[in-house]
């Protein structure tokens, strides 16, 4: 397919190297090769063709932080509702939706991967379960876990930091926040793995299958959980959403139905939960390879605006969301490039975040930016990440608390072997196995 964003006056773009050209035109986003190392790959889309289609993958990128920015401005346009149900098992949606049906109480969609009006509507009930009071009253408990878990290592001397540390904790967190069973967790990561690989644009049929029967359990659990807390509602996200309310203007009330807030419930336990991992995953990436990210690090850790921007620049400088999907409900013109009606479209987060012209030296860890707060990682317009205080918070009581107990912390394989999940939505590390020692003093 041809772009024609060359075709425009005003808006030459800068000549690309036979490198540049020849990875634009063979490379993919589903390539692991570009997963492991993308950032030659975003700056060639960025520089020579900003909404490039990846034709393996059937989808339009969109790689400059503008264009990111207009996308997220017009949520008509560019509907989540259709790129997201379009991406979910792509190619086997009627087998995937009748497993379902049949096995796991119904087909849920998710009400909240929905476009305006009916998304805001929606978005207000979900909020419900995000005041501040709710995420606050997490942070002692979140504290807890962390100690917990890093103790339980801090001695051992070397550690899988994703397996250890990074996945326990935030489904050590989900189930607090959702108040769900302990002793849960083996299957919620594996629920949780099936649920993302919905929308991984990675699965053949038998694993659909495979990942169909995981989603049929983990909702027969969240139902009966629901069940419960309609009758006892307790102080847990999951009351809060099967107990929604809104107000509206005209005096009445607004509720969640079951459908909606079955696949709430759903997004809620699955949204947080790899990205966070994912970003505590980066966190103890960077502090085993970059030695001037363990000097901020040291400097920021008893000043708590400090360490706030530290995190900030964590999300930066690896965004755990690599690219999400909306689709064009019209014809439309984007940066220059004309995408037809229904296309298919994916907005390159982690490129975004690495554009010169937006964040100078982009690979360089710098909390002083002045613009540190327009990093994409989190979405924008009215999608923006709903848990994102959450998230912000999980981070920062990890960063703190290992800058506090652990010291040299080295890579225990070399970078070439670090592992990612196969998905085009995130760059999650899937094992990450670490040397330190204690830190003392
Ligand atoms: C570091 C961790 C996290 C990252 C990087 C992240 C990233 C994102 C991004 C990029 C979006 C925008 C989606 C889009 O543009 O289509 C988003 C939306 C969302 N996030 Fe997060 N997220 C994180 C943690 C969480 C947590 C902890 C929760 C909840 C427990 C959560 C729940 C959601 C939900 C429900 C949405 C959809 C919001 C909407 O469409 O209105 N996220 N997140």
């Amino acid at each position: 397919m041809e772009t024609q964003a060359a075709d425009i006056p005003g808006n030459a773009k800068p000549a690309l190297t036979l490198d540049e050209k020849q990875l634009l035109a063979e490379a993919t986003l589903k390539d692991y090769a570009i997963q492991a190392q993308p950032h030659d790959y975003y700056r060639a889309m960025r520089k020579g063709d900003p909404v490039h289609f990846d034709e393996k993958l059937g989808s339009w990128l969109v790689s400059r932080h503008e264009d990111i920015l207009a996308v997220q401005a017009d949520p008509i346009t560019f509907s989540v509702n259709m790129g997201y149900h379009t991406q979910q098992a792509r190619g086997m949606r009627e087998e995937f939706q009748e497993i379902l049906e049949r096995d796991g109480g119904g087909y849920f969609p998710d009400a909240i991967m929905s476009d305006p009006p009916y998304h805001t509507r929606i978005r207000k009930l979900m909020e419900n379960a995000f005041t501040a009071h709710r995420v606050k009253e997490l942070e002692p408990r979140i504290r807890d876990a962390v100690v917990e878990l890093l103790e339980q290592v801090a001695d051992k001397g070397s550690a899988d930091a994703v397996k250890d540390i990074a996945v326990p904790l935030t489904i050590r967190v989900i189930v607090e926040q959702l108040g769900l069973d302990h002793g849960m967790e083996a299957k919620i990561t594996r629920w949780s793995a099936a649920v993302v690989a919905q929308i991984s644009s990675m699965q053949n049929r038998e694993t659909m299958v495979e990942n169909a029967a995981q989603i049929c359990e983990l909702q027969n659990y969240l139902i009966s959980k629901m069940r419960q807390r309609e009758s006892q509602p307790s102080e847990d996200m999951i009351s809060d959403i099967v107990h929604a309310q809104i107000k509206m203007p005209d005096g009445s009330v607004e509720t969640l139905n079951f459908e909606e807030a079955v696949s709430l419930v759903r997004a809620l336990l699955i949204a947080g939960n790899d990205t966070t991992a994912t970003a505590i995953g980066n966190l103890f990436l960077l502090l085993a390879t970059r030695p001037d990210v363990v000097r901020l690090l040291q400097e920021s850790v008893d000043d708590d605006r400090r360490l706030t921007r530290f995190v900030e620049e964590l999300l930066r400088v690896e965004p755990p969301v690599r690219a999400l999907s909306r689709m064009t409900s019209c014809e439309t013109v984007l940066g220059g490039t004309t995408i037809p009606a229904h296309a298919h479209m994916l907005l390159v987060y982690g490129s975004g975040n690495d554009q010169e012209e937006v964040f100078p030296d982009p690979r360089k860890f710098d909390m002083d930016r002045p613009n540190l707060g327009r990093h994409v990682s989190f979405g924008g317009g009215v999608h923006r990440c709903v848990g994102l205080a959450l998230a912000r918070m999980e981070v920062k009581v990890m960063a703190r608390e290992i800058a506090r107990r652990m010291d040299n912390i080295k890579l225990a394989i070399a970078v070439e072997d670090i592992r990612y999940l196969p998905t085009v939505a995130t760059r999650t590390i899937e094992h990450l196995p670490i040397t330190f020692t204690r830190r003392v003093g």
